[in-house]
């Protein structure tokens, strides 16, 4: 057996296992930005050149993903079923990551969670929120990859419109 140590392009973490897990268990990115610790450089990640135009969509992203992080973390405490429960933990967490990632491409210290408690009470309303919050997220993504002069905003934006289908792929699986 061989253990290794993976890393995340496009969060930075790290993972440890015999084999690259299909996404980052942390940002939710795809396999192909998995590199082994050995091969990761992360020169070009953090120290990154924002335009104006980039520097906006970036921090729309991270008023985005923080909004999202507070909604799933509401719903994941509210929701009967233990299967919702933890759909929507995870979601929180995956979307906090995506918060940190935005964070530190605008070399922000430190990013405030507000409070939040109006999401629904039942799974099907919070799973259509989910849906159409999703949506929101993969059309301004798609809109702000192509928009971007970055090469590394760029590739973040591309990768989170993966991940966010991921997402959206799960509700829709599940909406009655
Ligand atoms: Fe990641
Ligand atoms: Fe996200």
């Amino acid at each position: 057996m061989q253990v290794n140590v993976f890393v995340c392009e496009i969060c930075g973490e790290a993972y440890v296992g015999e084999e690259i897990p299909s996404r980052c268990p942390f940002c939710g990115a795809y396999k192909k930005y998995l590199v082994l610790a050995s091969d990761y450089d992360d020169t070009s990640a953090w120290d990154v050149e924002l335009n104006d135009k980039d520097k906006a969509n970036v921090e729309k992203a991270l008023g985005l993903e923080i909004s999202n992080t507070v909604f799933y973390k509401c719903a994941s405490k509210k929701v009967p079923e233990l299967e919702g429960q933890k759909l929507f933990k995870i979601l929180s967490k995956v979307e906090n990551e995506h918060a940190s990632v935005w964070k530190k491409i605008l070399k922000l210290k430190s990013i405030d969670l507000p409070k939040y408690d109006e999401c629904a009470e039942q799974y099907q309303p919070n799973l259509k929120e989910s849906h159409e919050r999703e949506e929101r997220a993969i059309k301004f993504y798609k809109q702000a990859a192509e928009e971007a002069k970055s090469e590394r905003v760029k590739q973040i934006f591309e990768a989170f419109v993966e991940v966010e289908t991921d997402h959206l792929i799960l509700s829709e699986s599940r909406i009655e």
